[in-house]
């Protein structure tokens, strides 16, 4: 029986969270592979909410726009079934940007390629182990510059960077208010996860909100969201505050630019705003893990996994990223 190799295509750029007419699935013979490539059967997907920039027609974003036709991309874990590299064996595992497919042809040399131990729970590599936890620990002290005892902001707060941004600031001795939508986030972030305070922005006034929880402003914020939420929460700032600027998520799917309108609140303020981007420092990963492992291992620091079995419903586990459908990292189970 010849094996095909079902995968997502990018046939046109979605509206707002409708993937399903943008991204059709398909069947492909099993790919070649050239030499010093490796063919590799995913077992998970990692769903990434900063990839829809790479479904739009923008041409100034961090990466230039997926062609139209084009497998689409993501990170995967997998096996390796099929080897032409020297240096990596079939029967390895690893996580690479690949394909939304049964196998990914990737070609290590490339980049974005890591052989990974076998671990007792695999989706750490893609949690505190992997680039959402390298975001969150480079963002937050290195850009939000963080300190013990200071009052932390976090938004998207029960989504999976947000998860560990907040753990680790709690961690280093932070008061953490974490933004996230709808009261059983909220509760589940404060219960679960010891956040000092949350806030449901959905349905509470932001600005009110933190004035109260926050009478002396907020000294770091890590922000993942961006547009509305970000003017709602300049006025809120404490003197000589941070800003890391890790995603905008309310604005991924507009091509017009906004605001924010109370930009003058930087300069009355003496706020520092940074912008940071995670595959500028992949390369550390190693050295980050060995700072974040012993929080993982000591139960200081976890992750919930928000589930989806089967290629064939990576759409509708994706789009869960835009609605607040999740609760921590958003995966898809491809196979055991
Ligand atoms: N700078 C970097 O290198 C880097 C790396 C990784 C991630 N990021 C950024 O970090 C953010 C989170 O990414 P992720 O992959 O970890 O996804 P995620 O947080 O697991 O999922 C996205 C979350 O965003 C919230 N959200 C969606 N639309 C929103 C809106 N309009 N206003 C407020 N909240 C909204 C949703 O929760 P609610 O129910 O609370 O709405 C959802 O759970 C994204 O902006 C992403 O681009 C940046």
């Amino acid at each position: 029986m010849v094996e095909i190799n079902r995968y997502w295509r990018l046939d046109s750029y979605p509206e707002g969270q409708d993937f399903a007419s943008a991204m059709n699935l398909y069947d492909a013979p099993m790919p070649d592979i050239a030499d010093r490539e490796v063919l590799v059967k995913n077992l998970w997907f990692s769903l990434d909410a900063g990839t829809r920039m790479w479904f739009t027609s923008r041409t100034d974003s961090y990466m230039p726009p997926l062609p139209l036709g084009s497998p689409v991309m993501g990170f995967v874990l997998g096996r390796i079934v099929q080897s032409r590299h020297p240096d990596f064996a079939e029967g390895a595992i690893v996580r690479a940007y690949g394909q939304w497919a049964d196998y990914s042809r990737l070609a290590p040399d490339i980049g974005n390629f890591w052989q990974v131990p076998d671990i007792s729970d695999m989706r750490q590599h893609f949690a505190v182990l992997g680039p959402n936890g390298w975001t969150a620990y480079v963002g937050l002290n290195e850009y939000a510059k963080v300190r013990p005892g200071e009052t932390v902001l976090v938004s998207a707060a029960a989504g999976a960077t947000g998860l560990l941004a907040a753990q680790f600031a709690l961690a280093t001795g932070c008061r953490v208010i974490g933004i996230a939508g709808g009261a059983e986030k909220c509760r589940r972030l404060r219960e679960e996860f010891g956040l000092t305070a949350t806030i449901d922005y959905k349905n509470d006034d932001v600005s009110a909100r933190l004035a109260e929880i926050a009478p002396d402003g907020v000294d770091a914020y890590f922000d993942c969201v961006g547009g509305p939420l970000l003017d709602a929460i300049l006025p809120c700032m404490a003197m000589n505050g941070r800003i890391a600027i890790c995603g905008l998520i309310s604005t991924y799917d507009q091509i017009e630019r906004k605001g924010p309108v109370n930009f003058d609140l930087i300069l009355m303020k003496r706020l520092t705003v940074a912008g940071f981007f995670s595959p500028d420092f992949y390369f550390r990963g190693e050295e980050i893990n060995r700072l974040t492992q012993p929080w993982l291992d000591n139960g200081t620091v976890s992750m919930a996994f928000d589930v989806t079995e089967g290629l064939e419903n990576t759409l509708t586990a994706y789009a869960k990223m835009f609605t607040g459908g999740n609760f921590g990292k958003t995966m898809v189970r491809l196979a055991e």
